[in-house]
């Protein structure tokens, strides 16, 4: 009944998040598009919690296939929370299978998706979180290409990574709104766990790129112990069962994310888009 389903829970941010949740006794489900790599992750955590409820799941967010399918096995299964983490750098490129940008996809589409396709099956009072990253709002600031740009772009464009995680944004105030519109419990609030230590950027950035960026943006460097702990609290902390619609930061609590991230417009016209790529019609479907 407390279960939580992370995505992208055998690393990183995800990992650490389950494995301090499964500690606390909640039953997690590790949803991940490796099966190695997820086996090895509910591994490491039934040797530290043997009494851990811990299962996996076989999701991969760029294939809204994978996203179907896995949500036809969770048949029945009732969620206390979700936890949209999965995540890739802008230094992938590519088209996903259904031809959408695959940065967009993996890190926003498929959660979008995924969350639509599960609220029939959350708990009254469940928590959604979406990771997000204040790199929204990256330096030099970025305008609203519109949805088509994000999609379907015409060519390769850096800022992808920072569109992705506007659209989380934009998916977390959408979905936010319509929840407290149906008189539901619900909450979704997006996460901001800062720049952290993780497989993310492995081995892309030198030790002077990385003093550079603690020099010029101090306050976007984050902590993996800190961010978990915070992520994970959103899922269990009493206090925060009735906040909705917020952006939290890791250890500044609730916060203000970038001007654009608030525009309406652009939060319905990326919704009303995400449904008609997806294939869904309403919240409910
Ligand atoms: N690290 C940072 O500096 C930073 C800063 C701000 C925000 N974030 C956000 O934090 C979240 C977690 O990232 P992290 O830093 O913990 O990185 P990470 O260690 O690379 O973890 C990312 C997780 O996402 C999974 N994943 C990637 N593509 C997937 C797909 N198509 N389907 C299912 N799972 C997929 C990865 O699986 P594999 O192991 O199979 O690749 C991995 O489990 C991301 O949303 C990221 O945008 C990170």
């Amino acid at each position: 009944m407390n279960t939580v389903l992370i995505t992208g829970a055998n690393s990183g941010l995800g990992f650490e998040t389950a494995r301090r949740l499964a500690a606390a006794g909640r039953p997690v489900i590790l949803a991940c598009r490796n099966h190695d790599r997820a086996e090895a992750a509910l591994e490491k955590i039934l040797d530290e919690s043997p009494n851990a409820q811990v299962t996996t799941l076989a999701l991969d967010t760029s294939s809204l296939k994978s996203v179907r399918a896995a949500v036809d096995s969770l048949s029945g299964v009732k969620l206390a929370g979700l936890i949209n983490n999965a995540g890739i750098s802008p230094l992938h490129d590519g088209k996903t299978p259904d031809g959408f940008e695959l940065v967009f996809a993996t890190n926003y589409l498929g959660h979008f998706l995924l969350t639509l396709l599960l609220l029939p099956q959350l708990t009254p009072t469940a928590r959604i979180v979406n990771v997000t990253s204040d790199m929204h709002n990256p330096p030099g600031g970025i305008t609203w290409p519109g949805v088509e740009h994000l999609a379907h772009p015409s060519k390769v464009d850096r800022r992808k990574y920072a569109y992705s995680k506007l659209a989380n944004l934009y998916f977390t105030y959408a979905l936010a709104r319509r929840l407290k519109a149906q008189g539901s419990k619900i909450t979704v609030n997006a996460f901001n766990p800062g720049m952290m230590q993780t497989n993310f950027a492995p081995a892309t950035r030198t030790k002077e790129e990385v003093d550079e960026i603690k020099r010029r943006m101090p306050d976007r460097i984050g902590d993996l112990d800190t961010s978990a702990d915070t992520l994970a609290e959103m899922m269990t902390k009493p206090s925060l069962s009735k906040r909705s619609g917020a952006y939290v930061d890791r250890d500044r609590g609730v916060a203000r994310s970038s001007e654009l991230s608030y525009d309406e417009r652009n939060q319905e016209e990326l919704w009303e888009a995400s449904l008609r790529f997806t294939g869904m019609e309403t919240l409910d479907e």
